[in-house]
């Protein structure tokens, strides 16, 4: 079992894949729409302070669980509490998230790589028609992508810890920051694209409420996969040596900074296209705007750089998300495969391929979800709204549940493993980390201000969708 593990080369390892699941479709679309819409910098403040103060600690907590215990989220859990059934629980759920999460970002995922040979093949006009993104999401022809993403991801992860999902990392994430650059370099020569950055810099707290403020903590948590069991399985492949601490501190940079630069990118775009426009009427869906809306914003840049500029452009940023996409997904998959090989004893080999039979299962209705079977089209209905098995699946999981992971892994580390137990994990490879102010700061927030927090994040958004 233990040769099968597997361990990050070293922290730079570590740091780039567990950056690779953090940046995703979070950062490069639902960031900067949510900040434009929502004050500018006044929202950008908010949310690292957020960063910061709530999720920097939990992020430190996941990562010292995993590597204490050199076990998935199950075993973390029941290991440090000596096996009790109520935070053997609390592991399933950690792990049930990423597995239900899995599903229905794997069809989102299915939907890029549609979009991205429909711009390769010339088709960017078609993409951008009204109506467009219903008719590709009911093509039949989805479940051959499906088969040929499917494989891909179960062949990086058949690669394991170093071979597989560090491997890709170091190759996709540096290729992603420097095509993100390119793009906002581009983008600036636009015309009226410094409306769109001085709307997107200038701070307006007039528009902050608590809503916003709800908002910006749900974002920060989500943009650093946080609640998914992804870092306390990360954290299990971590060296002992090296620096907790400073390495969740870079994680949080590098997605913080890439939510940022897609800002400089998003919106300019926006404004290139109508200088008028007014970002309250932008859609909140990522998975709306990434598909209705941008294919048109690329298309209208052919009055400057021609049809063929516009598709390159668009082309790259889509290929940009596609990968910002597959690294998370990669991520979100290892964390059921690593409680198969830790709780039920398999190899990887096993594991992964036992993993994808369960993934392909769920995948098909959820790709079937969009029109193109009415069962799962029409497959239920809350809140006074019509849901598809898709929309049930982002709503559980993505939306809801991970504010309440993330509270009970705060509540485990403060008052069951006790922030003694913690802190002699963060110590090891971490000289200054005794007596630091960040040691001071989690020893009296981890089980009191943070978990009420995220307490009441959880308890609003249930009210919002559900009630
Ligand atoms: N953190 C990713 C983002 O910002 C999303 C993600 C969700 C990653 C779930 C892994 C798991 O988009």
């Amino acid at each position: 079992m233990a040769q099968d593990r597997g361990q990050f080369s070293s922290k730079l390892g570590f740091i780039l894949a567990a950056a690779g699941s953090a940046v995703g479709l979070g950062n490069l679309v639902a960031f900067p729409v949510m900040a434009s819409k929502n004050g500018g910098a006044a929202f950008l403040i908010i949310y690292l302070f957020f960063v910061a103060f709530i999720c920097y600690p939990v992020m430190m907590a996941e990562i010292a669980m995993g590597r204490s215990t050199n076990r998935n989220p199950v075993g973390a859990f029941s290991t440090l509490s000596g096996g009790k059934l109520v935070w053997r629980l609390a592991g399933m759920l950690a792990i049930l998230t990423p597995f239900m999460i899995a599903v229905f970002y794997t069809v989102i995922t299915v939907w890029l790589v549609v979009y991205i040979k429909e711009i390769f093949s010339g088709n960017l006009d078609l993409l951008s028609r009204p109506g467009n993104f219903g008719e590709v999401v009911a093509r039949p022809s989805l479940f051959a992508y499906l088969v040929s993403l499917l494989f891909l991801i179960f062949f990086i992860l058949l690669g394991g810890v170093k071979g597989g999902i560090e491997r890709l990392a170091r190759v996709l994430m540096p290729t992603l920051a420097i095509m993100l650059v390119l793009l906002v370099a581009f983008v600036l020569t636009l015309d009226n694209a410094s409306i769109g950055v001085s709307y997107y810099l200038v701070p307006d707290f007039g528009r902050v409420d608590l809503a916003v403020i709800n908002g910006a903590l749900s974002q920060a948590f989500f943009s650093l996969s946080l609640g998914m069991g992804i870092l306390i399985t990360y954290g299990s492949y971590f060296n002992r040596k090296d620096n907790i601490a400073q390495s969740a501190r870079m994680v949080a940079i590098a997605d913080t900074s890439i939510a940022f630069f897609a800002g400089m990118l998003i919106l300019p775009a926006i404004f290139a296209f109508d200088p008028n426009t007014n970002t309250d009427d932008l859609s909140t869906s990522s998975v709306g705007l990434i598909f209705d809306f941008l294919p048109q914003i690329f298309l209208s840049m052919q009055e400057t750089v021609g049809f063929g500029g516009a598709s390159v452009a668009a082309g790259v940023f889509f290929t940009l998300v596609f990968f910002a996409a597959l690294t998370s997904l990669v991520s979100i998959i290892e964390i059921p495969i690593a409680c198969w090989i830790d709780e039920l004893g398999f190899s990887r080999k096993k594991a992964v391929l036992f993993q994808a039979v369960l993934l392909t299962a769920f995948a098909i209705p959820a790709t079937m979800s969009l029109g193109i079977s009415d069962f799962f089209t029409n497959f239920t209905s809350y809140g006074g709204v019509s849901k598809s098995f898709f929309d049930l699946v982002s709503d559980v999981f993505y939306e809801t549940i991970l504010p309440f992971v993330g509270f009970t892994v705060c509540i485990f580390c403060a008052y069951n493993w006790r922030v003694s137990g913690l802190k002699e994990e963060l110590v090891i490879g971490d000289d200054s980390y005794s007596g630091s102010l960040v040691e001071k700061y989690i020893n009296f927030s981890l089980g009191t201000v943070i978990p009420a927090v995220l307490l009441i994040v959880f308890i609003s958004t249930v009210n919002q969708i559900y009630l």
